[in-house]
């Protein structure tokens, strides 16, 4: 069976059908797989039976492992994370913020593979807003403003001993471990370059971008606000469906997404593994260090910046 692609026909997303990742996969296939990934920023690949192993396996040909802060692995394999909600849970749905997985670390993840086990008959679909037409939308008086301008990312807001799974979190079956590592800050320019694709996408997020470097705190939440607003207007927006054995892969470097809720009464259960940036890639991004379109490098543990809780 030969592998198709079927763009969703929206802001993003394609679905892949005619590939079987439970058995080695050559080449050509992560190849095709990758340019369906860089091409349409999320990609549903639909009817897998997969083990853990299998899922390992895929991750280790999209790249590095990617690092996975506050959230522990299952036992034995340590890039595999459970994103899972019980039928009678009541804490808030995990991820349900738009956001770009672990922006505020220094090398935040290039992409994110989530793997559906379990899925309630209804709702739980996970929202995508395309950044590349985020920024090509906005004005030209908009982009000349935010042009070499760095936010400010930290996990503060969620997983700060005060944040949303802190210590009045009870009862969540999620392995999420607070802690106070969550109020360090990072660097990240407004606008960044994609070193696969080359695109310019908007990279801040309502989840983890708490400031914008030098901006005292009133002006950068306006701005912010703004682009906020901005980012996840309906035609930039792909309403992903999820069914049992689908495999989603999308990329943190052009994309927003949020899990949505909707399933009460019903349990959900994903595994997830991060994808870090390929080698070649991250050496690019330090060549360009200062450019205004690559990210900083800078970390700034718990500095008193102009960010804002
Ligand atoms: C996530 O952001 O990793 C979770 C998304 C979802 O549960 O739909």
């Amino acid at each position: 069976m030969t592998l198709r692609v079927e763009p969703s026909g929206v802001g993003c997303g394609a679905l892949i059908r005619g590939v079987d990742l439970s058995r080695p996969h050559s080449p050509a296939e992560i190849n095709l797989i990758r340019r369906a990934w860089l091409g349409h920023q999320v990609i549903g690949i639909c009817d897998q039976n997969l083990e853990i192993s299998d899922l390992e396996r895929f991750a280790a040909a999209l790249g590095p492992d990617g690092d996975d802060p506050f959230i522990a692995s299952i036992a034995g394999h340590p890039r595999v994370v459970e994103v899972r909600r019980e039928a009678d849970e009541t804490t808030p749905v995990f991820a349900e913020a738009w956001h770009s997985d672990w922006s505020f670390l220094e090398a935040s993840p290039a992409g994110t593979l989530l793997y559906g086990k379990i899925i309630p008959p209804v709702g739980g679909d996970t929202l995508f807003a395309n950044q590349y037409a985020a920024y090509d939308a906005l004005s030209a008086a908009m982009k000349s403003r935010i042009s070499g301008l760095q936010g400010i990312h930290a996990a503060r807001r969620s997983y700060s001993p005060g944040g949303v799974y802190g210590e009045r979190d009870k009862g969540r079956s999620m392995a999420i471990r607070f802690s106070e590592r969550a109020m360090a800050t990072q660097l990240h320019p407004l606008v960044r370059r994609h070193l696969e694709t080359g695109r310019s996408a908007l990279f801040v997020n309502m989840g983890y971008t708490i400031g914008i470097d030098g901006m005292n705190e009133t002006d950068a939440t306006a701005l912010l606000t703004e682009l906020f607003a901005h980012q996840t207007r309906p035609e930039f927006v792909y309403r992903h469906r999820w069914s049992p054995g689908l495999l989603t892969l999308w990329d943190n470097r052009c994309l927003l997404h949020t899990a949505t809720g909707g399933y009460q009464g019903h349990q959900r259960f994903l595994w997830r593994i991060t994808i870090g940036e390929r080698r070649a890639d991250f050496t690019k991004r330090s060549k360009c260090l200062g450019s205004g379109l690559c990210d900083s490098n800078a970390v700034h543990p718990g500095r008193a910046s102009s960010g804002f809780p």
